[in-house]
């Protein structure tokens, strides 16, 4: 494990008020968004999409690396060069989901364990021959009237550390995603104890696995109400109790915190993403790693149609700028119009 690459790494995909395009869809998501628009399913659309969002001009002067599926790191731009080859020369770190899905976990009813480390050493080398740099893993705990049961916590912060020692080991800094859907009619407050929770033994377990935490980067869910919450919380609110629980439990070292969107609209994630960054003395940047919340806009505009790509691009460009001054505190609501 080279400590200092790995820490160069993960300082490099946070750095300048950058963020993280996610762009590593499984099948099965990207056939449900596709379907959701009528856009036909099959590869050469998966790959016209995807090619269509990583040229789009300007982008890496706000997105520092993006998160690419196991189809889609081999697949080529229309120019005919390898996506993490484009990726490199335009300044965008290729990054790859190794995760093999959120499955039912075992005697649990309504709990998720995340599946995927048979084999990953080797696929780890794979993926680094083809150009990532660093990988993502997604672990989902849900809350509802008598979850998350500490097993399932327990489980899947295993799974993660895990999935971690094995990236450092092949000098890929590891995204750690533990994700409590806002999925429920639970309020912040709930939602801050359980990520509070799964945030401490997550972090207890990498410890013990002995993952470097400056060759790491968090990506959590924001403390926010549930989905269907009567009272949902203010942008202050949710800043106050995110940084309160990153605080709690994120230790210095870690380079960099890169939010999911999870279902937030996109003005709600630049919005709070925004608000948390205005509250200042963080030990860590603090950005977004958005999937939902910079493609969805874009990704209608687009409709499976290329003669719409340079519409398409203006769209998924000017959320990327939005989110990077969101990343640096300089966002306002008022700039969408603009
Ligand atoms: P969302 O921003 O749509 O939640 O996706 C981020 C992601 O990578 C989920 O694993």
């Amino acid at each position: 494990m080279n400590v200092k690459k790995l820490n160069e790494t993960a300082k490099e995909m946070v750095a300048n008020c950058k963020g993280i395009l996610a762009i590593d869809e499984s099948h099965g998501t990207c056939k449900k968004r596709f379907e959701s628009l009528n856009i036909p399913v099959n590869e050469e659309n998966r790959r016209s999409y995807r090619d269509m969002l990583i040229t789009a001009e300007s982008l890496s002067n706000f997105i520092s690396g993006a998160i690419l599926f196991d189809e889609t790191i081999q697949q080529k731009t229309s120019d005919n060069i390898s996506f993490p080859e484009h990726m490199k020369k335009i300044g965008i770190i290729p990054g790859i989901k190794v995760d093999a899905g959120a499955k039912n976990f075992s005697c649990h009813p309504n709990e998720k364990i995340t599946e995927g480390l048979d084999g990953l050493a080797e696929r780890m080398l794979k993926y680094k021959e083809l150009g990532a740099r660093f990988a993502k893993w997604r672990a989902v705990i849900t809350i509802d009237n008598s979850i998350p049961s500490d097993a399932c916590i327990i489980a899947n912060a295993h799974a993660l550390a895990r999935y971690a020692s094995i990236c450092q080991e092949a000098d890929i800094v590891p995204i750690v995603e533990p994700e409590v859907l806002m999925d429920g009619n639970h309020d912040i407050l709930k939602c801050f104890d359980v990520t509070n929770k799964t945030q401490s033994i997550v972090f207890e377990t990498l410890d013990k696995l002995d993952v470097n935490f400056s060759g790491i980067i968090l990506k959590p869910n924001m403390i926010t109400s549930g989905s269907n919450c009567e009272d949902q919380a203010s942008t202050e609110q949710i800043a106050e109790l995110t940084i309160k629980c990153l605080a709690n439990n994120v230790p210095k070292d870690v380079p960099g915190i890169a939010f999911l969107s999870g279902g937030q609209s996109d003005e709600n994630a630049s919005n709070n993403l925004n608000s948390i960054n205005m509250i200042n003395n963080n030990p860590w940047k603090v950005t977004f790693s958005y999937g939902r919340a910079l493609q969805l806009e874009a990704m209608k505009k687009w409709s499976g149609n290329n003669n719409n790509n340079l519409e398409a691009q203006k769209i998924i460009a000017k959320r990327a700028y939005l989110n990077s001054l969101a990343a640096c505190g300089k966002y306002s609501l008022e700039l969408e119009n603009s």
